[in-house]
C-alpha cells in the first residue's frame, strides 16, 4: 500500500527538472499522475536532462515503472487552456486531491532586470508564467477540492522570493516568487474551512539540468562561493525539494497550512 494510493495528483511543468522529480515521486507513493508540461520533451533541451531520462517522456517512466500517468501540454499562462487541463483530469479520474504549481522560471539576465529598469516585456511574461500561472491552477482546481472538501496545494516560490539579490537584478523573478508566497497565504485561509492545505516551497539552488547548463558554467569561482554560503557546504538536488513535496502532499503535513518552506540547505540563515 503507497500512502497516495487512489490519489489524483497534477504537476505543471513535469517534463523535466524538478517537476519530474515530483512527478516521479509522487507516483511511487501510488498517486495517479497528470504530467503537464508547455512542451512534454522539455527535458530535450538540455544534455543532463536528456541523460537522466530512462524513457522518452516523464509519462513513459512512470507508466513503465508500473506507475499510472497521463500527459497534457498546455501554457500554464493560458487560463482557457489551464481550466480545459483540470477538466480532462476529472474526466480521466473523477477527482483532483493534490496540485503541485511547479511550472514557472525566470528569463532574461539579471543584469537587464534590475529593479529599477524593469523591461517590460520580461516583466510581464515572468509574471504570467510564475504568480498567473500559479493563480489559474488553483482557481481551476479549487472548486473540484471543496466538493470532495480536502486537497493539498503546494506552490513553488524560491529564495530569490523570500531575499533580494545583492545587486538588484532579476528583480522581476523575486517579486512574482515573492507575491506567490504571500498569495499561498491567503489562500490557505481562504481553503482552510473547506479542509483543503496550501503550502509554498522556496528552492535555494538545485542543480537541476538547466541550472547546470546555465548558471554553474564558467563559473568555477562563484560555484565555491555558492557553495560556502550554504550552511549544509553542498548545492541542493531535485530529491531534496521531492522529499518536502512529499511531506505537504501527504497525511505527515494535514495540519501545516499557509507556510512557506525554504529548501536552501541554510543558505539563508532563517527567514
Ligand atoms: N532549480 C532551481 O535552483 C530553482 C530554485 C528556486 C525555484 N525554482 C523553481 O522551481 C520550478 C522548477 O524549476 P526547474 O529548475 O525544474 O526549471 P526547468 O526550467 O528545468 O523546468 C521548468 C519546466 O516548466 C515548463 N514550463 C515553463 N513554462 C511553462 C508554462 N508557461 N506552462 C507550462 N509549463 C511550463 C518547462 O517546459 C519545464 O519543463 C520553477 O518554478 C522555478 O522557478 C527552481
Amino acid at each position: 500500500m503507497g500512502k497516495l494510493d487512489g490519489k489524483v495528483a497534477i504537476v505543471t511543468g513535469s517534463g523535466r527538472g524538478l517537476g519530474r522529480a515530483y512527478a516521479r515521486r509522487l507516483s511511487r507513493l501510488g498517486a495517479k499522475i497528470a504530467i503537464t508540461d508547455i512542451n512534454l520533451k522539455s527535458f530535450e533541451e538540455f544534455e543532463v536532462e536528456a541523460k537522466s531520462m530512462t524513457a522518452d517522456s516523464t509519462v513513459a517512466e512512470i507508466v513503465e515503472g508500473g506507475g499510472e500517468a497521463i500527459g497534457i501540454e498546455m501554457d500554464v499562462t493560458d487560463e482557457r487552456a489551464v481550466n480545459a487541463m483540470v477538466a480532462q483530469v476529472v474526466k480521466q479520474w473523477g477527482r483532483v486531491d493534490i496540485l503541485v504549481c511547479n511550472a514557472g522560471g525566470g528569463r532574461g539576465r539579471p543584469v537587464d532586470t534590475k529593479a529599477s529598469s524593469l523591461d517590460s516585456a520580461l516583466l510581464h511574461l515572468v509574471t504570467s508564467m510564475n504568480l498567473y500561472g500559479t493563480i489559474y491552477c488553483v482557481n481551476a482546481v479549487a472548486p473540484v477540492m471543496k466538493e470532495q472538501r480536502s486537497g493539498k496545494i503546494v506552490t513553488v516560490s524560491s529564495v530569490a522570493g523570500l531575499h533580494p539579490s545583492t545587486d538588484g537584478g532579476y528583480a522581476h523573478y523575486g517579486a512574482a516568487k515573492a507575491a506567490i508566497a504571500h498569495y499561498t497565504r491567503y489562500l490557505a485561509q481562504d481553503l482552510g474551512p473547506h479542509g483543503i492545505t496550501a503550502n509554498c516551497i522556496a528552492p535555494g539552488t538545485i542543480t537541476t539540468g538547466r541550472i547546470v547548463a546555465t548558471v554553474m558554467p564558467n563559473q568555477a569561482n562563484a560555484n565555491r562561493d555558492r557553495t560556502e554560503q550554504v550552511a549544509l557546504r553542498r548545492l541542493g538536488s531535485v530529491e531534496d525539494c521531492a522529499k518536502v513535496v512529499e511531506f505537504l502532499c501527504t497525511d505527515l503535513s494535514d495540519y501545516v497550512t499557509g507556510q512557506c518552506i525554504a529548501i536552501d540547505g541554510g543558505l539563508m540563515r532563517g527567514n
